[in-house]
């Protein structure tokens, strides 16, 4: 296990560019390797998860190519996956596990899906349940991983996803665009809509009907829709920038640019969110690339103190920034009001259970807050002490405590540091740049 030793800074100041997105990195990867031709993409994610994904479609028989500038082929297998020789190795990766079951459900063969010991242990019926309606037979190892699926043709169903999942819906449509008849799908929270917008990069029609008095919106597929091959960038990972975004909440001079930033509206919730704890930002370029928004932003803080009653994250907004919540509560001690967040129950059931990590290493800095089932409640104007941090081998729990440490006295040593690589292996180079000693 490494550790990594951070020293308080100064200040922040200069420009990022963080990797690709991981959650399109994800769909692309699984689109191109069912797709007919060769997909290339550029800025692909350099994190291990989305790799997982490469690696299984590799598995099913898509051929896949790293060039020396970077970007990534990937040569689909037409719509007919092979029967893979091995296990499917999700690794870390909950996104890869529960979409390619999705992805795979129609083809007949006998697919087996494992990851490592806490992808293992995270929730795997919301996925089973959907699917086994359509006619997949799904063998879970009570409720969880390996899974093994004996795949076939399947049915289309109408579905409510019960949790807010992005990772459920995308399953579903996936599977929806390889059944027979029309699969659609209500969310009573709106989730990151990539797949709705890859899917139609690739070639698929879907329909979105907005939502009406007491009916929510649905999404529609049509199955037995072919995909063709593409050429993409992309966008740089929002849930990688948070992390410099929250860090430039800590210093009264704080200056960053982010390039290439995905700012897709149903991910860029959390820029409202810096605002309102202290951020001034502004949008310096915004373009459109296969339905995802992409842009230059600039981080300030805000001159004017902000408000010193709490912020609330709760309901549909918490579902908005549920992968950076952690970092949201590790910088909250600093604020001038605090941070309360509910309705966050999901974040016990991620990498780790973010709810009690973040609990524990706030407390070992030396914050008072309250854990809550769903969620704490973090008081601002706090001053914070380095401190152990333990990560629990959880990427978002190592980096949100890296970037607390920068605001606190004294150097905070963060074991399990090396989980940095599952979705930002440069984030602590970038770290090295960017903070002012
Ligand atoms: C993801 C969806 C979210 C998120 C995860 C990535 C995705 O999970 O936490 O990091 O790419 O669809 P859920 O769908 O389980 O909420």
């Amino acid at each position: 296990m490494s550790t990594e030793i951070i020293r308080p800074a100064r200040s922040l100041s200069g420009s990022l560019t963080v990797p690709g997105d991981k959650s399109i990195s994800h769909r692309y990867a699984m689109l191109a390797g069912l797709a007919e031709g060769t997909t290339r993409l550029s800025n692909f994610s350099t994190g291990a998860d989305p790799h997982s994904s490469l690696a299984c479609m590799e598995s099913l028989g898509a051929k896949v190519v790293h060039n020396s500038d970077g970007t990534i082929e990937v040569t689909g297998v037409a719509g007919s996956f092979r029967q893979p020789t091995t296990a499917l190795d999700c690794g870390n990766s909950g996104s890869t596990m529960r979409m390619l079951s999705g992805l795979i459900a129609a083809h007949p063969h006998t697919f087996t899906l494992i990851g490592d010991a806490s992808l293992t242990a995270r929730p795997m019926e919301r996925i089973r349940k959907p699917l086994s309606q359509m006619g997949a037979k799904l063998n879970l190892t009570d409720g969880h991983a390996p899974i093994v699926i004996h795949g076939g043709q399947l049915q289309a169903i109408d579905f409510t996803t019960p949790i807010p999942s992005a990772q459920v819906k995308t399953a579903v449509l996936f599977a929806g665009l390889q059944a027979s008849g029309t699969t659609s799908l209500c969310e009573s929270i709106r989730t990151r809509d990539h797949s709705e917008h890859a899917l139609r990069a690739f070639g698929a029609t879907l329909t979105r009907s907005e939502a009406r008095a007491n009916e929510p919106a649905k999404l529609s597929i049509v199955g037995g829709q072919s995909l063709h091959a593409i050429g993409a960038t992309v966008p740089g990972d929002i849930s990688s920038a948070a992390f410099f975004l929250c860090a430039a909440l800590l210093f009264p001079d704080a200056n960053l640019v982010l390039d290439s930033l995905g700012m897709n509206p149903t991910r860029a919730a959390l820029l409202d969110v810096i605002s309102a704890l202290g951020g001034k930002i502004k949008v310096l370029t915004v373009e459109e690339r296969h339905g995802e928004l992409i842009g230059t932003i600039q981080v300030n803080r805000a001159p004017a103190a902000p408000s010193s009653e709490p912020y609330i994250i709760s309901g549909a907004l918490t579902a908005q920034v549920i992968d950076e919540l952690p970092v949201l509560a590790a910088i909250a001690p600093y604020t001038a009001g605090g941070l309360i967040i509910r309705d966050a129950q999901e974040l016990r059931v991620k990498e780790s259970d973010r709810i009690a990590l973040v609990a524990k290493n706030l407390t070992a800095m030396g914050a008072h807050f309250t854990e809550n089932p769903d969620g704490l409640e973090i008081p601002g104007n706090q001053q914070l002490h380095g401190a152990t941090i333990d990560s629990g081998d959880d990427h978002r729990i190592a980096m949100a405590f890296s970037i607390a440490a920068l605001g606190a006295t004294g150097d905070t040593e963060i074991n399990g540091a090396e989980s940095a690589r599952i979705s930002f292996p440069e984030f602590y180079t970038a770290l090295d740049a960017l903070a002012q000693r």
